[in-house]
């Protein structure tokens, strides 16, 4: 990237950390059981809420025995399984009506990122109630608090259950709509991981590697604080003793419940220090193609952390100290590089590609750079500036074929 455009995203996101400084990042109240939902229903005196839940966990033993037990207090409720993966406007305005016709209260959110992320889109909504979508790509234009909201995630990965972050999809042009703002987090999050027992292989691998890129964007961009640093850097070792475990046997409680809170801790490093272009060039391809946020993340984590180079091997040598990868005497270069084949075993280990293999056709190359560069640019504080042509560059070696 030229000087001058250096200049002007590193003076943008200046404005925009000290901006942020100024903001309360509220942490959620920390609950460890699907039957706690009762009790901060009771507590906060809501009676109707909306429950989105995801289609699989609505049929579960755990869940019927929830709604006997809110049938029992005379809490009236809704339910809605209508979010699937990667929720768009549509499933939005849909929700929102709802929430309104039922005069609901209070939102409890069961399920994976796209469950959770609906429902904050619907509870800005029900807080503006004025308002579009689109009106909230505006800075501060999230003016009022949302209604009570009590997340519970079923898959380990998003974070979304302590972020200020919710991703939408545009479903007439595919656009990932992603927002943030410290109104978007939730106000009490259930980390109960017995509810991801029988989550699918497949799953568990990409949505640890999301959680993975999560701590690792937010550890190696300039916003970092001492906090981010601390949960990035648990994040990273919680994943690595213990992602391969929960991929190879869910019902492993132990491992479960350590991605959980390394899903947790990820998510409040990088909703206060930003990701990077990992994020911003998944978006891209995984809006165009269809394809999961973390199987994208998982293959494009090693070839952007190539890309930033010698400007990372500082930040990467202490994740390589952290983690014990090798010895301390090695050089930073050589620590950086233990970590970039780490997540490449990792992966590896994972069954997630080493490219997309041909996937990224190449009259879409431009196109996708030049989105995640709309994305990222000037607004990610990343560790090393790039431009299109650059982040083109990224695509072209990450679609080799394997
Ligand atoms: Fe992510």
């Amino acid at each position: 990237m030229n000087v001058f455009s250096g200049m002007y995203c590193r003076a943008v996101q200046k404005i925009i950390f000290l901006f942020q400084s100024s903001l309360v990042f509220r942490e959620p109240e920390l609950y460890s059981n699907l039957e706690d939902i009762e009790t901060i229903l009771i507590k906060n005196n809501k009676i109707n809420p909306l429950i989105v839940v995801s289609n699989t966990v609505s049929k579960s033993k755990r869940f019927k025995s929830l709604i006997k037990a809110l049938d029992k207090m005379k809490i009236n409720y809704v339910v809605d399984t209508s979010v699937s993966h990667d929720p768009t406007f549509k499933v939005v305005y849909n929700l929102k009506q709802k929430y309104i016709d039922n005069m609901c209260d209070a939102f409890v959110a069961i399920g994976g990122g796209s469950v959770i992320d609906a429902s904050k889109g619907c509870a800005l909504l029900v807080s503006h109630l004025d308002k579009k979508i689109e009106d909230f790509r505006k800075l501060l234009s999230v003016k009022n608090e949302m209604p009570l909201f009590i997340a519970c995630p079923t898959t380990a990965g998003t974070g979304s259950e302590c972020t200020a972050a919710t991703v939408i999809t545009n479903e007439e042009n595919n656009d990932k709509f992603a927002l943030s703002d410290p109104k978007l987090i939730p106000h009490y999050a259930i980390l109960d991981d017995s509810l991801l027992d029988s989550l699918p292989s497949t799953i568990i691998s990409v949505t640890g590697v999301d959680a993975l890129s999560h701590a690792i964007e937010a550890y190696l961009g300039i916003d970092e604080t001492e906090f981010t640093n601390e949960k990035a850097l648990d994040a990273i070792k919680l994943i690595k003793e213990n992602l391969l475990d929960f991929y190879n046997d869910p019902s492993n409680d132990n491992a479960r419940g350590n991605m959980l809170r390394a899903s947790y801790l990820a998510g409040l490093a990088f909703t206060r220090a930003y990701v990077g272009y990992v994020h911003s060039l998944a978006h891209a391809i995984g809006g165009t193609y269809h394809k999961a946020h973390g199987y994208c993340i998982g293959i494009l984590l090693p070839y952007v952390l190539e890309a930033y180079n010698s400007k990372i091997y500082k930040k990467l040598s202490k994740i390589s100290d952290y983690l014990e990868l090798v010895s301390l005497d090695k050089s930073d270069k050589e620590k950086a590089n233990a970590v970039i084949s780490w997540i490449k075993e990792l992966n590896n280990k994972l069954g997630i590609p080493s490219s997309f293999d041909g996937l990224i056709k190449d009259e879409e190359l431009n196109k996708l750079a030049r989105h995640a560069s709309k994305e990222a640019n000037p607004f990610y504080p990343v560790p090393k500036l790039l431009n299109t042509k650059e982040l083109k560059n990224i695509l072209i070696k990450s679609n080799k074929n394997s």
